[in-house]
């Protein structure tokens, strides 16, 4: 098996009035793991279900290898789909749920048979092919429907929240096996969910998705680092926003006023599409909970500002610190210390100056959203 590309041109889906994909365009590498990641009704489901041939696009084309297979039955696209719900055919045992591809494509009977027990050895479920799906558990039913989707051995595998019905610690050893599969059998997988770790951890890249439109597209840590609007940065991982006020700009960077007389100087390049500065505007500023330290009060030098510490949480392999910049209303800043960056000295009402890393912060056009 090996994996094959995947393009999707100008995808629209309309039912009604109601545009559920908006002009998506991507190229999936061969062998690459693309996840689409976005909150619910964003077109996840919609844009997989189009790939996979059981949807039909209201515009736009898609391309599997060298193929075009927009109008192509699903059968006959090379495409392999694992859904939500398991989707096992209830009244068959496991051998005949997996072999059922095989069947409709009228594989002959002894082959037939050892691709079923190979792909059940490949989930590790070799002895379980007599079972009726009701006697499995959800993990184990889960890993019939991707031995069911792998035995054609399809060059493209799609698979929506494939996961999402198990619990935390079957997701987190399943999500090891499926990445750990995928790499040995080079199939390309494109793979939706709504849980940002999951994407994280398992992807080549990532595309969020927002209101039907592929917000950015990229690997893991350029999605992190590069976000390109406020609702990216929101998506993936934990992100301070502040409103503040644009000042001006001098050698030590853009000006930014946060709460009465406190000031912070920015050097980060701006996000995304070039805006204009001017004095006087409202900006949002974004900040991860790792670039914002704590010393006590009077004790921060340049880019730090006055706060107070409202809450301190012990997490075991890190503490998170709440804290209030005076003279700012709105939800505390939180603030991330981990291994080498003991904060635990501070507790609650601690006078303190919160120290930003200038070129941590992120720029965003807008006001409001204060987090
Ligand atoms: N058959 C349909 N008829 C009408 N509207 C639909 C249909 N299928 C989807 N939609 C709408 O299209 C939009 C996108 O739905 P989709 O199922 O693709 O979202 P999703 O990102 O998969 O969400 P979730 O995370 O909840 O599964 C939603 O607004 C949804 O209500
Ligand atoms: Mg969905």
């Amino acid at each position: 098996m090996k994996g094959e590309s995947v393009a999707v041109r100008r995808l629209v889906k309309r039912y009604g009035s109601v545009t559920a994909v908006e002009n998506v365009s991507v190229d999936v590498k061969p062998g690459e793991f693309l996840s689409l990641l976005g909150p619910s009704g964003s077109g996840k489901t919609t844009l997989l279900m189009m790939i996979a041939g059981f949807e039909l696009p209201t515009e736009g084309f898609i391309e599997v290898g060298p193929m075009e297979v927009t109008h192509v039955a699903p059968n006959r696209r090379n495409v392999g789909m694992v859904f939500q719900k398991y989707a096992l055919f209830p009244h068959m045992t496991v051998n005949d749920n997996v072999a059922f591809p095989l069947r409709m494509r009228k594989v002959e009977r002894a082959q037939m048979q050892r691709r079923v027990r190979e792909a059940l050895t490949m989930v590790q479920l070799e002895d379980y092919g007599s079972r009726m799906p009701s006697q499995l558990s959800g993990g184990q039913q889960q890993r019939v429907a991707l031995a069911r989707a792998l035995v054609f051995e399809p060059p493209v595998l799609l698979m929506d929240e494939p996961l999402g019905a198990l619990d935390k610690k079957l997701r987190e050893q399943l999500q090891i096996e499926i990445k750990t599969l995928q790499q040995r059998l080079g199939v390309t997988v494109i793979y939706v969910t709504h849980d940002q770790e999951e994407a994280l951890t398992m992807s080549d890249r990532i595309a969020v998705m927002d209101k039907g439109r592929i917000a950015q597209i990229g690997s893991p840590t350029s999605l992190y680092s590069e976000p390109a609007s406020p609702f990216v940065a929101d998506f993936i991982g934990k992100m301070n926003f502040l409103s503040v006020e644009y000042l001006g700009s001098e050698k030590t960077g853009h000006q930014i006023r946060v709460a009465g007389t406190s000031q912070l100087s920015v050097t980060r390049p701006l996000n995304g599409h070039a805006f204009e500065l001017s004095p006087g505007m409202s900006l949002r500023a974004a900040i991860r909970p790792e670039n914002i330290s704590l010393t006590s009060r009077g004790t921060g030098g340049a880019n730090a500002v006055p706060g107070t510490v409202d809450t301190s949480i012990y997490l075991g392999t890190h503490q998170i610190l709440l804290v209030n910049i005076d003279g700012r209303s709105g939800a505390p800043l939180h603030i991330h210390a981990s291994a080498g960056r003991d904060l635990s000295t501070f507790t609650r009402g601690d006078a303190v100056d919160v120290l930003f890393q200038a070129g941590a912060i992120h720029l965003f056009p807008g006001k409001g959203g204060d987090r």
